[in-house]
């Protein structure tokens, strides 16, 4: 039998989503929230540059609106954008009653009391931040929101495995009820059941051997979904941050697009600004453009790296605005008051995921997605800087709300069984695994990267399958273990990646193919979904 209790809502994932969604079912609500890691670990304790909303009396909400539709390159949908941009200044004022400490404008005279700082793709200052580390500070103050609720359970170091269907009296797949997990200390698989279970499990970057992402971001929400029976969209838009520190001990560490935001110009070796040549919006042009023109440049001249220089600016002034990044960087020797950083794209943000609706519901009911792990329609085929925090605020808060307006109606959990592991051994061949990882990863890279052929999607595709079915083949005969689960997760993830990609016979956003050079012309750019099988047998209302 389960020692755990039933819930009325469980919450997969404790970033920025996650943790807004908890708190607000919390009121009334019994919540669980697990995390594959400690709580505050995810993409959003590494957030830096900030959150978009309007907030200054010289901005408006047509603008930023404006602004995510372009980025967005003709497919982001506009309902999403309003509803996202409209609630903006709500969700801030929210974290703000929550404790969270932005850097406030010592210059202020009338005008807004926080700083706003500027990046690529916003026409208006409207980035609200905590010096450079807005991620940790949300996180961090959301945390101890969470763990002082009486209404909310932490299980830390439990990673979802699936989600779980019940079946209906005609067989059928039904609600989304619970999940299993493994506890990742005992190595034991636990069951727990809810009346809704909300996938806040982040993003997919790290199907890439260069990332900017924490080693959380496995892709596990997307995998689930699409294994319960999901649609997931766009996809191949996956954004490549143009700036992540190039230097062989600074794993993953971004150089915030808030440094070009507030000045900072990309050169080559020779000290030539290049980015004009590319965009007449130079540095601050959109990610793709800026990724695509990096990657350009170094390959054209065989560089490794590019620089990036806000030496220009007084010190003081980068001290303030830029404290993580002065110090990080003075640990590697480099000191950006005086001398520009070594740089160069990485995977960043997945822009496609679970589809859902304004509500943050799935094709599954019962099951919800907030966060990366969503495609709401707000980024379209490039998400515009800082827009990302902003939609995890948002759509958590939509879909606590329609959770708690359902609950007293939902029917409590069934019973399941506990998860078997009488046919499975322990494995013999950890190598499979932690090789399987590596080599995924790179061909991702060097196939599905930046630039991509049909010949090489087609490369990556092959392999994919390859890999698939030895690892269907482990999963089917050993315990399960985190790094096979995440495998599993990511190769599958990696699998609707490339098919998105083929299908997608144009350039457009952060999809750029040689052999489609060019973006459809056509008025109605469609979004790429793709449809598991499940779905097709068993179609939700
Ligand atoms: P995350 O914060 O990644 O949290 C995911 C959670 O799910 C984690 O708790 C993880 O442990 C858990 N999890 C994952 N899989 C499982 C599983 N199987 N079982 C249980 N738990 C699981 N965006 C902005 O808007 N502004 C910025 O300035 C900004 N800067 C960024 C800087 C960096 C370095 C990075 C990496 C991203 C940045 N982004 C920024 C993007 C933004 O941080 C993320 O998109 C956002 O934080 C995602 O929040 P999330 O809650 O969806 O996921
Ligand atoms: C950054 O600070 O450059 C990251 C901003 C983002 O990803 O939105």
């Amino acid at each position: 039998m389960s020692t755990i209790p039933v819930y009325d809502v469980i919450v997969l994932g404790s970033g920025a989503a996650g943790l807004t969604t908890a708190l607000l079912l919390a009121d009334t609500c019994k919540v669980a929230v697990l995390s594959k890691c400690d709580l505050s670990e995810g993409s959003t304790l590494y957030a830096q540059g900030g959150i978009a909303a309007v907030l200054d009396a010289t901005d408006s909400t047509e603008y930023h609106i404006n602004d995510t539709l372009v980025a967005g390159a003709g497919l982001c949908d506009v309902n999403s954008v309003r509803f996202v941009v409209e609630n903006a200044a709500q969700a801030i004022k929210r974290l703000i009653g929550y404790g969270v400490e932005f850097t406030r404008d010592d210059q202020a005279t009338g005008g807004p009391v926080y700083h706003l700082t500027r990046e690529g793709g916003h026409s208006r200052r409207r980035i609200i931040h905590a010096a450079d580390a807005t991620g940790r500070e949300v996180e961090t103050t959301l945390e101890e929101r969470v763990r002082e609720n009486p209404n909310i359970t932490v299980y830390e170091y439990h990673l979802a495995v699936d989600v779980l269907r019940e079946k209906t009296a005609e067989g059928r797949q039904g609600r989304c009820f619970g999940a299993y997990a493994l506890d990742r200390r005992s190595g034991k698989v636990n069951l727990f059941r809810a009346k809704a279970v909300v996938l806040a499990t982040g993003g997919a970057s790290k199907v890439y051997l260069y990332s900017s992402n924490p080693d959380s971001c496995t892709g596990d929400g997307i995998a689930m979904a699409w294994r319960a029976g999901c649609r997931v969209a766009n996809l191949e838009f996956m954004q490549f941050h143009p700036t992540c520190l190039y230097h062989p001990t600074a794993k993953s560490f971004l150089i915030s697009e808030a440094v070009r935001g507030e000045g900072g110009r990309l050169l080559l070796p020779n000290g030539e600004r290049f980015m004009p040549r590319f965009d007449e919006r130079a540095e601050l042009a959109p990610r793709d453009v800026v990724a695509r023109a990096i990657d350009h440049e170094m390959k054209r001249l065989g560089i490794d790296y590019v620089l990036l220089d806000i030496s220009h600016q007084p010190a003081e002034f980068i001290l303030s605005h830029f404290p993580t990044i002065h110090a990080k960087c003075l640990e590697l020797g480099i000191d950006i008051t005086k001398q520009p950083m070594p740089v160069v794209p990485a995977a960043h943000y997945t822009c496609g995921g679970v589809m859902t609706d304004h509500l943050g519901r799935t094709d599954v009911p019962g099951l919800y997605a907030v966060g990366e792990v969503a495609f709401t329609g707000l980024h379209g085929a490039n998400r515009m800087a800082s827009n990302s925090l902003l939609e995890c605020l948002v759509y958590g808060a939509s879909a606590a709300s329609h959770i708690l307006e359902q609950l007293t109606t939902l029917p409590e959990p069934p019973q399941a069984p506990q998860w078997d592991e009488s046919w499975v051994t322990n494995s013999d061949e950890e190598v499979v695994v932690s090789h399987n990882w590596e080599e995924l990863r790179r061909f991702m890279w060097d196939y599905v990267g930046i630039v991509r052929t049909t010949k090489r999607l087609e490369r990556a595709q092959h392999r994919i399958e390859l890999l698939l079915s030895e690892i269907d083949d482990y999963y089917g005969s050993f315990h399960v273990s985190n790094d096979l689960l995440e495998l599993r997760n990511l190769a599958l993830v990696a699998k609707l990646i490339v098919r998105s990609a083929l299908q997608r016979r144009e350039s457009r956003g952060l999809h750029y193919t040689l052999d489609f050079p060019h973006t459809d012309p056509i008025a109605a750019p469609q979004n790429t979904i793709l449809v598991p099988k499940k779905f097709r047998l068993a179609p939700q209302p």
